[in-house]
């Protein structure tokens, strides 16, 4: 199975394992790691943003215009920023790190 790691905003790591074909999002929550994902992964929250490892952010598929417009808007966006409910982990990613930002902005509470 693919491995992610993700950074928290502690400092501390998270390696996780997970099938090939699941979201980031879902990896998240299936590991007990602060994602929110307030909107279930039809990008209307943005509070699944995540910041990719810049090794790996080549590597995925690039974001749909529909993920940009959500980014746009998400608190302290980066180059290397995405939706982990938009990357689909697969065995070509198998070692992606991602980080998780120290704050999110819900934008369903808005
Ligand atoms: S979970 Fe809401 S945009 Fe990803």
């Amino acid at each position: 199975m693919p491995r992610v790691t993700f950074r928290m905003p502690d400092g501390s790591a998270r390696n996780c394992e997970a099938p090939a074909g699941e979201t980031l999002l879902h990896i998240a929550w299936d590991n007990d790691i602060g994602i929110e994902g307030a909107c279930e992964g039809v990008m209307a929250c943005s509070t699944c943003h995540v910041v990719v490892d810049p090794a790996w952010a080549g590597r995925l598929p690039p974001p749909e215009e529909e993920e940009l417009e959500m980014l746009d808007l998400a608190w302290g966006l980066t180059a290397t920023s995405r939706l982990g409910c938009q990357i689909v982990l697969t065995e070509a990613l198998d070692g992606l790190a991602v980080s998780l930002p120290a704050e999110t902005r819900n934008l369903l509470d808005g």
